[in-house]
């Protein structure tokens, strides 16, 4: 063998070699999970606030998770994690989709909601609950449209809706849920995104001065939230983008979103929003770069604004209770 053809074979050994371990620290770093714990003021001027000597200051402890693509292998480091955040003491749970990657991972439901909020655990589904996706459609798909979400390849969610309700979840689909003792909405925005319609009929639900917060899975269109007011906006899909590289940030972030916002927190206008990084990715491409696994602890502090009659009896039972 001539000394270049050596050299040359050197060279594409030592490749592979460094391409491999690079592999084998993109898998690994896809099961180091880790949290987050963020904080969010959302108290206003009182002004407007009836006068009294109630006690209006609220904070919630939120456990923030998303995209846990949830397959029908068992994958004990996961569960076990989810199963530890999940214990803990929380006012409210949000999972923002792609919850099961498949559908024989709903048996690892009861892993989502170990133990329940105080206030309630919600839920939105994501693309990956809605459709199958095979190479063709993830990479294709991205180029010409119809070949990303072909309807031959859309599931039934009721299963998995179920299977989320039965452990406690509330999963909303372009519904609210209300907690007035809380003078709190939550928002549930279904895949893909609300029509502008929808969304105006679901905010005149929120009575005035609610805290609003909205659950949504892809992060489009996200000004209408802010046009509109929304307090906080929790959402998913970008896995923080999966490979971020240190001065450049995630490569893609498959969203309307800039590099620097493809997850965290971050404010536009009066709005805040928080994107997760996501616990998993579709088993097909589950390997990370600079941009672990994460799930996160908000606290949002806010002071609670009641109409008159709710004023009047949240008074009374406070009286009665002294
Ligand atoms: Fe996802």
């Amino acid at each position: 063998m001539d000394v270049n053809k050596k050299a040359f074979l050197s060279a594409l050994g030592l490749g592979a070699g460094l391409g491999a371990f690079a592999f084998y620290l993109a898998r690994k770093e896809a099961y180091n999970y880790q949290i987050d714990f963020l904080s969010i003021d959302k108290t206003r001027s009182s002004q407007e606030i009836l006068p009294t000597d109630l006690d209006r200051r609220r904070s919630l402890k939120i456990l923030h998770i998303s995209d846990l693509h949830l397959a029908g292998n068992e994958e004990k480091k996961k569960l076990s994690f989810l199963d530890y955040m999940t214990s803990q003491e929380f006012d409210l749970i949000f999972l923002t989709g792609d919850i099961f990657e498949h559908d024989e991972a709903v048996k690892y439901a009861p892993y989502l909601i170990a133990r329940p909020p105080r206030l309630g655990a919600f839920a939105v589904l994501g693309n990956h609950d809605y459709y199958r996706y095979n190479m063709t459609n993830k990479i294709l798909g991205r180029i010409y449209k119809p070949l990303r979400h072909p309807e031959d390849h859309a599931r039934d969610v009721a299963p998995l809706v179920e299977a989320l309700e039965h452990v406690g979840y509330r999963v909303l689909r372009d519904e609210v849920a209300h907690f007035k003792s809380e003078s709190l909405s939550i928002l549930g925005v279904d895949f893909p995104t609300v029509e502008e319609n929808k969304l105006d009929e679901l905010m005149q639900e929120i009575p005035v001065g609610h805290l609003s917060l909205a659950l949504l899975h892809m992060p489009v269109e996200l000004q209408k939230y802010v046009s509109r007011g929304v307090d906080a906006v929790f959402g998913g899909h970008t896995h923080g983008g999966q490979v971020r590289l240190p001065g450049v940030g995630a490569l893609i972030t498959d969203s309307e979103l800039a590099r620097k916002h493809a997850s965290g927190l971050f404010k536009r206008d009066d709005t805040y929003f928080h994107i997760s990084q996501g616990l998993g990715s579709d088993p097909k491409t589950n390997f990370r770069v600079f941009c672990p696994p994460n799930a996160t602890v908000l606290e949002i502090d806010y002071e609670a604004v009641y109409s008159t009659t709710e004023f009047g009896r949240l008074k009374e039972k406070a009286t009665a209770g002294q």
